[in-house]
Order: C-alpha cells, then structure tokens, then sequence
C-alpha cells in the first residue's frame, strides 16, 4: 500500500472520489465543519498535505498559497475556478484542475428549469396553491410567457451555453449568442446568430449567463445593460453571481421592466439580497446546477483522477493554468 500521499478534502464529497483515492493507498482527510472551511484550517491543510480537493466556496488566494510546502495539486470540485489565484498557483509549481464535460448537462438542464419556472410562474403557482387560494379553473389565472418563437440570448457559448441553446431547439426558439469569438460549428448546429452583447440584451427575451467570472466579466451585466433588455425579459443566471449587478436586478424587477429572474447563482453568495426575496417573480436556487447524484459522483471521480495524476505521473487530466 501507498501511504506516501496526503490528501485533504475541505468537504465531504461522494464516496466515488474518496474510493479512488484509498485505493491507491492515499491518506485521505475530510474535513466535515463549516463551508467554508476556515482560513486557518485551510493553511495547515495547504502546509501539511500534498493535495487539496477544495470547493468553489473555498479561497485559496495567494495569501494561503504562501502557506504551502509540499503541495503539488489543488482540484477544484467545480468546473469553475475564480476561488482560485491559479497563476499564483502556477508559480509555485502546483497544478489546479476543475470537472469540466461531467456537469454540462445537469447545469444546463436546471437553466432550463428556471427558464420554464421563470416563465410558467411555476413556484408562484405553487404557493398560490398551498395558500389554498386555489378555487377552480380561471381562464386568465396566472398567465405566464410563452417560449415557442421567442428569442433565448446566450452569454458565454462555451460547453453549457451550448448544451442551454440545443435544449432551446426543441422549444423552437430563435437563438442568439455572445461569446468571446464566434462558433461556427454551433451556429451550424442550432442556427444561432452572434451578437454583440450589447445587441443581444436588447433582442432577447431571455438572456441567460453561461460564462465565468473573471475580472473582465463581474457586472458584466450591469445596470445599463439590464435596463437596455427588452421590457417584459427574462434573465437567468447559473453561472457566477458577481457578473450581475444584483442591485440593478432588483430595481429592474421592482420597476416591472423584466418578466422575472431565475437565480442560482448570488453576488455576496451564500448571501441573497434581502429585496430579491420579497419578490414573486424570481425563482431563487442554492447553487445546486450540478446537483445531480450521477454529476455529483463523477466529479467527485474527476478530481480524485486529477490528483492521482499530478501525485503519479506530474501531469494533470484536466489542468488549468499549465
Ligand atoms: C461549477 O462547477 O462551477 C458549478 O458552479 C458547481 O457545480
């Protein structure tokens, strides 16, 4: 048996992982406290561990990085990774890795749920009818927006805005997107038509965010952008929320410029503007678009293959900053 390798996981993920991992004779650590893990805790991990599985809600700034002695890897248990300083990382030599294929679909599949809950009114209807408000069939009680025909504005055409706007086909919808370059291929696919996006909030009437969040993209939906959408739109967010300006949503939801939101995704997450709750038309989700249990399991997987590569081979499955 291997007991060379220390790995530390800030969380308890499932099983799948943690099985690899023993299997090759690691010593495996989970840490079963807060989320987030404490800064504190995270440096002795960071020193005395030479792997770390950490989540998208643990910061590992260049500050925790200092910390590390021996520390060769840091997967990330999501595909996204602005918790991490990853260039900080790369200078010290440690590979970060994220999942990114495995949760393509369970992201774009809740998208779609909030864009049909947004739109049907569905969690609205719902408590209208556990108030027991609910007295017969009314022809016009909570009418909502019909898709068929309307136009789904994708931000961020990478893997899972690619996967939402294939969804949007069998809803026969118009498709336009903005990405940092145009896909020829996607547009082939699914007819989709780039944009700017200046020009896509103003043509859309779902806009729905599918980019990271880098420093390029916080508040890439800012107030201005916002108010440009058409009156009556939907925005939905899955991705991170710092690229909204969430105060702007609010006002925009409170003026009855936007139809609703659905919202995975919250700028000061776990936090969530106390405005938003008040409202009836925006569906509120805790960051769960990769929830699923088989999604869940093969991240887990993937980051576990992650650090077994780095600690055996020096080569990572899926890095991201080498
Ligand atoms: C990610 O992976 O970045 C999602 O936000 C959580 O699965």
């Amino acid at each position: 048996m291997n007991n060379r390798f220390k790995v530390f996981v800030t969380k308890k993920i499932p099983q799948a992982g943690i099985q690899l991992l023993k299997q090759k004779g690691y010593q495996v650590t989970v840490h079963h406290g807060d989320i987030p893990i404490s800064r504190t805790e995270l440096e002795k991990a960071v020193a005395e561990y030479d792997a770390l599985i950490c989540l998208l809600s643990d910061t590992i700034d260049k500050e925790i990085l200092s910390k590390a002695r021996k520390l060769k890897v840091i997967a990330n248990y999501a595909v996204g990774y602005n918790n991490i300083d990853v260039q900080e990382a790369a200078k010290r030599k440690i590979f970060v890795t994220n999942t990114p294929d495995v949760l393509t679909a369970a992201t774009a599949d809740l998208t779609w749920a909030l864009i049909l809950a947004v739109s049907r009114r569905v969690v609205e209807a719902d408590r209208f009818l556990r108030k027991g408000r609910f007295k017969g069939w009314e022809p016009e009680l909570l009418l909502g927006m019909e898709i068929k025909g309307k136009t789904l504005g994708i931000v961020g055409a990478g893997r899972i805005g690619q996967a939402v706007a294939r969804r949007a086909v069998g809803f026969e919808m118009n498709i336009v997107y903005y990405s940092t370059q145009s896909k020829p291929a996607f547009e082939e696919e699914t007819n989709a038509r780039y944009l700017s996006l200046d020009e896509l909030v103003t043509v859309a009437d779902i806009v729905s965010l599918h980019c990271p969040l880098t420093p390029q993209t916080v508040h890439l939906l800012n107030k201005e952008r916002i108010f440009a959408m058409k009156k009556g739109a939907i925005l939905i967010n899955t991705a991170r929320g710092p690229v909204v300006d969430e105060e702007a949503l609010v006002a925009a939801l409170k003026k009855g410029h936007l139809f609703g939101a659905g919202l995975d995704v919250f700028e000061h997450e776990p936090e969530v503007h106390p405005e938003l709750l008040k409202l009836n038309n925006v569906v509120l989700l805790p960051h769960i678009g990769s929830a699923t249990v088989e999604t869940r399991d093969e991240m887990a997987r993937m980051a576990a293959r992650n650090v077994i590569s780095v600690l055996e081979k020096n080569e990572a499955v899926n890095p991201v900053n080498f």
